[in-house]
């Protein structure tokens, strides 16, 4: 096993204490998927130098606004990794891995930007900025590709889902078969395994980015262990977020649904949330509340 022990554990424990939580309440569900995405977005683009902010990248998404100062191309950026992740989304559950599918999702992540060269393998030689090692010439890249989706199928080293998903990642910016945009497509890849096993969208954070390019580096230099474990405690802390709000007798509800059964209306309990008055949490532009919360509320103001 490449991944450290008692970090997969953990893992294992919290997705069985997460499938167990199902079925989540819908509109929670929603707005955390939703949000995740945003995240995601905001996190990959900033690690490949987009200056857009979460804020920014989160109008830029979903009211499609123009943000003052800021490059037209980051704007695509993000409207276009929305729209790869909405195709990875889209994806029925038993699509085999195939180069057509890394294709599929590489081109939307490119439109507008490179449009020759979204969803094509290069065919020019190209560095990494960061890296020591050379990515393989581009004559190599079709045989490369076809070892690594039959890999990917076979895994012939008996790896973990945890570890295989850092190892779809890795292996691909490795083989760097794009001219650009190889990190985005690999970190969505990744995703697409996590996801089907039941795993929260996970993200490497643009904070993060350092400790990434050194496990990156190390995995360059044959020691894949710990870029497996830096990717393993993302997912942790992606199962965290989700857990916490999912965890029985906790459930978040949307005010609307609070308001239902309670004495106040959802304008109110609005007001309340916002100026901090009511344990609540926002997800996108939207507050959730627990009815723990509001039952507290009301004990407090009989006092
Ligand atoms: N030492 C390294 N070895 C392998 N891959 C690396 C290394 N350093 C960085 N990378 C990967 O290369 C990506 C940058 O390649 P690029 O094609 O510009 O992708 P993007 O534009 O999506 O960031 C990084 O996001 C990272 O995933
Ligand atoms: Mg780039």
């Amino acid at each position: 096993m490449i991944i450290d022990k008692d970090l997969y554990e953990r893992i294992r424990k919290k997705r069985e204490e997460l499938d167990g939580l199902r079925p989540f309440p819908k509109s929670v569900l929603e707005r955390l998927r939703k949000q995740f995405a945003i995240e995601l977005a905001y996190n990959s683009n900033a690690i490949e130098g987009n200056t857009l902010t979460l804020r920014e990248t989160r109008l830029v998404i979903e009211e499609g606004i123009t943000i003052k100062g800021k490059p037209l191309r980051e704007h695509f950026e993000a409207i276009n990794h929305q729209k790869a992740f909405e195709f990875l989304e889209s994806l029925p559950k038993k699509t085999a891995l195939t180069e057509q599918v890394i294709k599929d999702i590489h081109k939307p992540i490119m439109r507008g930007i490179d449009d020759e060269y979204a969803g094509r393998y290069r065919d020019v030689n190209v560095r990494i900025l960061g890296a020591v090692k050379s990515p393989p010439r581009f004559e190599k890249i079709p045989v490369k590709m076809r070892e690594y989706v039959k890999y990917v199928k076979r895994n012939p080293d008996k790896l973990n889902p945890i570890e295989l998903s850092a190892i779809i990642h890795y292996r691909l910016v490795e083989i760097h078969p794009f001219t650009d945009g190889n990190g985005r497509c690999a970190r969505l890849l990744m995703n697409l395994f996590l996801m089907r096993q039941g795993c929260p969208v996970t993200m490497v954070l643009k904070v993060d980015r350092k400790k990434y390019y050194d496990r990156l580096r190390k995995a360059d230099k044959g020691d894949l262990k710990p870029f497996v474990d830096f990717i393993g405690r993302n997912v942790e802390r992606s199962l965290d977020l989700y857990l916490d709000t999912f965890k029985r007798g906790s459930e978040y509800i949307s005010l609307a649904e609070a308001a239902e059964g309670s004495p106040y209306s959802q304008e109110y309990l609005s007001l309340l949330a916002r100026k901090g008055r009511l344990e609540s949490i926002k997800l996108g532009r939207n507050w959730f509340v627990k009815k723990e919360a509001i039952k507290r509320y009301i004990k407090s103001k009989k006092k």
